[in-house]
């Protein structure tokens, strides 16, 4: 079989090296992809550009097409690669509004009883004043739209709160992305990413993952897309009974009840509270860097699971017994404006049976690695334990480096202590 991934980043790469594996797959493309997924062949082009993409793959003769990233989807790529006949693994445009606006999605949950914080929508500085005394600080402020993580701010104060309203609403720091937004009650407890591949009404789920969202150590700093991830998460079977039942089933009927087409996977971010598992938002896509530690993790052939979710059906699937770590390594800035064309020393190929880097930000200036994105490259460690995977992945990230390289020295820390 031969499969296209839409994406270039960390995501993407640790899917086409997933799919490279697979004995069902005969080839990789990646449109565009990056220049560290030497297993792919990558084609240039934007994903915005619809009508290009169908004639690549057409040309091609693309068996199924995978796509990475939420703003294809939101955009309606995976409808315009069905109606011109190709396969696809990735949710139409309709389903694709569970993440491309937080109030479509809270009413989707309020619609199927699906547990989550109390909210209010908000449009202005002024609406936020007259809402603000139903909350309790500290004050969750999520813009509607997609912001590439960088839409949800936690206020300690009513000050800082009003300011963070004032810069999307009227100084739209986040362009149309923040033209509305959600005051949300926050809820103190521990996150899990929850992963289901379904076609809209069945699922299966897949190992749980921990992401590391802040960008210094001990969750201090600003957020980012995503700093490092661990996975599995073992959790008391108890706990994962009340996951299904009171989220991931009634989640999965709402998507058959709208009538979505929804051929993919859904990534449920979670917040484990007292009062139990409260859903946080809907990703209709895999998490990055997520991706990166549950795809190594399957026992068996990735391109065959994505492509029995594209043709509409469940596979069943069984994991290793084993442990996934990686170690995001971003430029320095990041996740302000990150300083690009920094030369990486080392070897960004470099690999051993138990640990490899996936690109995410890289380029080529002549026969020299260059940073080129904030998120730049992930150190990925595999072993039988968590302990293991980590040390794996901290002894690969030792193999390149450049200047204001950023990493957390402590991923998986609270994971391997608990
Ligand atoms: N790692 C968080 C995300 O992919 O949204």
């Amino acid at each position: 079989m031969k499969v296209m991934v839409i994406g270039k980043g960390g995501r993407e790469h640790a899917m086409v090296r997933a799919l490279s594996l697979s004995p069902s797959v005969e080839a990789v493309w990646a449109l565009p992809g990056n220049p560290g997924m030497d297993k792919a062949t990558c084609i240039s082009g934007s994903p915005a550009d619809h009508q290009a993409v169908i004639k690549q793959c057409q040309a091609l003769k693309m068996d199924l097409v995978i796509i990475g990233p939420e703003d294809p989807l939101a955009d309606g790529l995976a409808d315009s690669l069905r109606e011109a006949g190709l396969l696809v693994f990735g949710p139409d445009k309709r389903a694709s509004q569970l993440e491309a606006s937080k109030i479509a999605a809270k009413l989707f949950m309020d619609r199927y009883n699906v547990p989550t914080a109390a909210f209010e929508k908000v449009t202005t500085v002024d609406e936020v004043k007259k809402v603000v005394s139903q909350f309790t600080p500290p004050f969750v402020l999520k813009a509607d739209g997609l912001a590439a993580g960088k839409g949800v701010f936690i206020c300690k104060t009513e000050e800082e709160l009003f300011e963070k309203a004032s810069d999307i609403f009227e100084k739209k720091t986040l362009g149309a992305s923040g033209d509305e937004a959600i005051l949300e009650q926050f809820q103190p407890g521990y996150e899990l990413s929850y992963f289901i591949l379904t076609n809209g009404s069945d699922y299966v789920s897949l190992p749980m993952a921990q992401d590391h969202k802040k960008l210094g150590e001990n969750d201090e700093g600003p957020n980012t897309g995503g700093m490092g991830t661990v996975a599995p998460m073992n959790i008391d079977e108890s706990l994962h009974e009340q996951i299904l039942k009171q989220v991931v089933e009634p989640t999965v009927m709402g998507l058959k009840e709208e009538g979505f087409i929804y051929r993919g996977v859904l990534f449920i971010g979670l917040m484990m509270t007292d009062n139990g598992p409260q859903v946080l938002e809907y990703n209709i896509r895999f998490g990055d860097p997520e991706t990166q530690v549950l795809l190594p993790l399957l026992d068996g052939d990735w391109g065959q699971a994505f492509k029995a979710i594209a043709d509409g059906k469940v596979p069943k699937l069984s994991w290793k017994d084993q442990s996934a770590a990686c170690v995001v390594l971003a430029a320095e800035n990041y996740p302000g404006t990150p300083v690009k064309g920094a030369v990486i020393n080392g070897d960004p190929l470099a690999q051993t049976d138990s640990s490899y880097f996936l690109h995410a930000g890289t380029a080529l200036d002549g026969d020299r690695w260059v940073t080129a994105g904030g998120r730049v490259m992930n150190a990925i460690g595999l072993g039988h334990d968590l302990t293991q995977a980590l040390e794996k992945s901290y002894q690969q990230l030792e193999k390149a480096s450049w200047s204001g390289i950023q990493y957390r020295k402590d991923i998986g820390k609270k994971a391997t202590e608990n």
